[in-house]
């Protein structure tokens, strides 16, 4: 039994809701293009979850953030796949690929076949369990990735109003939980083997104004040490969390954010990996010419920066999920992927941007004590990042094409100066 598409995108995440929008706006015919999804939903926009899908009162739901909302486009909702002839074989996971018959076979045990795929299976929570870490299966450890997920966060959070939560990790998804939890009544301690937060991408002194904010409001901070083992009641409930030096922290719940890891396993052995993902060239063409990979889970060369990188981000989803289409409907007309990175996040009342790459030296900028302030990092003589807490849209498109021109500074202590300014003046 099997079915035949010219375009199949594995995957129904962000990627997949931009590539559709893509192939709808270049005339996909009727009938040609088929997503697969392991999700029960068509695409939406993943950022929610961890956002306004945790408000206490008026949260976002669904249909309200399907995918293009996200840039402003067109909310593809499923009428709208059915309109357009693009089918939505959702809630099937694909169980094995075979690049060279170009086959998917599904765990239903349908075989889906195709002339073009795009890969967009993007990435896994990785689990407690993989670092030795035994207990996170009990009711009231969540991840989050996916609405299910999201799901059963909000109803944890329901029950323990008033209570303690432990979040386990100090990067994106431990800070926006963080301060959703705290939003919800309910006090935090975070844990987290790094001396300070989001220890990717932010200064110690950036961290450290988010890790006051966040104290404000009552955030514990236990960093430098990991946790040892869950304290599990006979109901199966974690009722405390052990830290390595043997310390305990009571908790009603426990949220884990401890990073991803690319969904690649139906394509090892069949396409090039790099950095963990599928690489792809420049128009996002792995090493076999019909396989596409977008997302999450592409390992893509960022030109401005001259290196294959593998990003997590959800512009950088959206946005090479269409060049891959537009070289596939125009190759002639579509040149190679020219991005510039773009990572944000929005917790409590504050917002931030960074742009570019955070490599070499930091120069920071404004004012650390009130609401706006920054970042450049200046590498071999050039500026190559910028972050931006508190700006306006004028002065974030400031800095973003600051970022993209890679302007040579010759002096520091006059960038330092000159702050936003530079940017703003450029
Ligand atoms: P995505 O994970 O969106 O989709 C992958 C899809 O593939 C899923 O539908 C999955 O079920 C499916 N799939 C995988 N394997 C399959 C198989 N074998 N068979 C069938 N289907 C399969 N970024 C940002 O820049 N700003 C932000 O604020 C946030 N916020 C945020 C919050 C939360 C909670 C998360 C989890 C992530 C973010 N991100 C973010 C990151 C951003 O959401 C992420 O980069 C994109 O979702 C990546 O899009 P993809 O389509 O690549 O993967
Ligand atoms: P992350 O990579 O941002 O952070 C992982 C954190 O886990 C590290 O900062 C570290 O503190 C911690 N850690 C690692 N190993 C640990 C261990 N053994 N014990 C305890 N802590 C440990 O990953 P994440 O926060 O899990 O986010 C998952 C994905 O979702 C990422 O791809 C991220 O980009 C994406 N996301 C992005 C945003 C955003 O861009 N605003 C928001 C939410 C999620």
């Amino acid at each position: 039994m099997g079915r035949a598409f010219v375009y199949v995108i594995l995957g129904g995440g962000v990627a997949a809701g931009y590539a559709a929008l893509e192939f709808r706006k270049r005339g996909v015919s009727h009938g040609e293009l088929c997503i697969i999804s392991e999700e029960p939903v068509p695409p939406y926009e993943r950022p929610a979850l961890s956002k306004g899908y945790l408000l206490p009162e008026d949260p976002a739901r669904l249909p309200s953030f399907h995918t293009c909302v996200g840039a402003h486009e067109e909310r593809l909702t499923p009428k709208w796949y059915k309109e357009h002839g693009i089918e939505l074989v959702l809630g099937t996971q694909v169980k094995s690929a075979d690049i060279r018959r170009k086959t998917l076979l599904t765990a239903a045990g349908e075989t889906i076949s195709y002339k073009i795929l795009i890969i967009a299976t993007g990435a896994r929570a990785l689990k407690l369990e993989e670092f030795g870490v035994k207990g996170s299966d009990a009711e009231n450890v969540c991840y989050l990735r996916d609405l299910s997920d999201a799901n059963t966060l909000v109803d944890l959070m329901k029950s323990c109003s008033g209570g303690n939560a432990v979040v386990i990790g100090g990067g994106y998804i431990g800070m926006e939980c963080a301060a959703s939890l705290v939003i919800n009544k309910i006090s935090v301690a975070m844990v987290f083997p790094e001396a300070h937060c989001m220890a990717r991408l932010f200064t110690p002194k950036i961290a450290n104004y988010y890790e006051d904010y966040y104290k404000s409001k009552g955030v514990k901070f236990i960093k430098g040490t990991v946790l040892s083992s869950f304290e599990i009641d006979p109901s199966g409930k974690v009722t405390a969390v052990i830290l390595r030096d043997g310390s305990r922290l009571p908790a009603d719940m426990v949220v884990v954010g401890i990073g991803i890891r690319p969904n690649t396993s139906l394509f090892e052995g069949q396409l090039t990996l790099e950095k963990g993902g599928i690489k792809v060239n420049g128009k996002l063409q792995s090493s076999n010419s019909s396989v596409y990979a977008v997302g999450d889970v592409a390992a893509f060369p960022v030109k401005l920066f001259g290196e294959i990188r593998r990003l997590e981000h959800v512009d950088s989803a959206r946005k090479s999920a269409r060049h891959a289409v537009a070289a596939i409907m125009e190759p002639d007309k579509t040149g190679e992927f020219d991005y510039l990175p773009f990572f944000y996040s929005r917790v409590f009342t504050l917002s931030w941007q960074f742009y570019g790459d955070s490599a070499g030296e930091v120069i920071h900028f404004g004012d650390f004590s009130g609401s706006t302030f920054g970042a450049y990092w200046v590498n071999k003589g050039h500026l190559v990042g910028s972050f931006l807490e508190g700006g306006t849209k004028d002065e974030y498109d400031a800095v973003a094409k600051a970022t993209r021109l890679k302007p040579a500074i010759e002096d520091v202590a006059a960038l330092e100066r000159q702050g936003l300014g530079f940017a703003l003046a450029i």
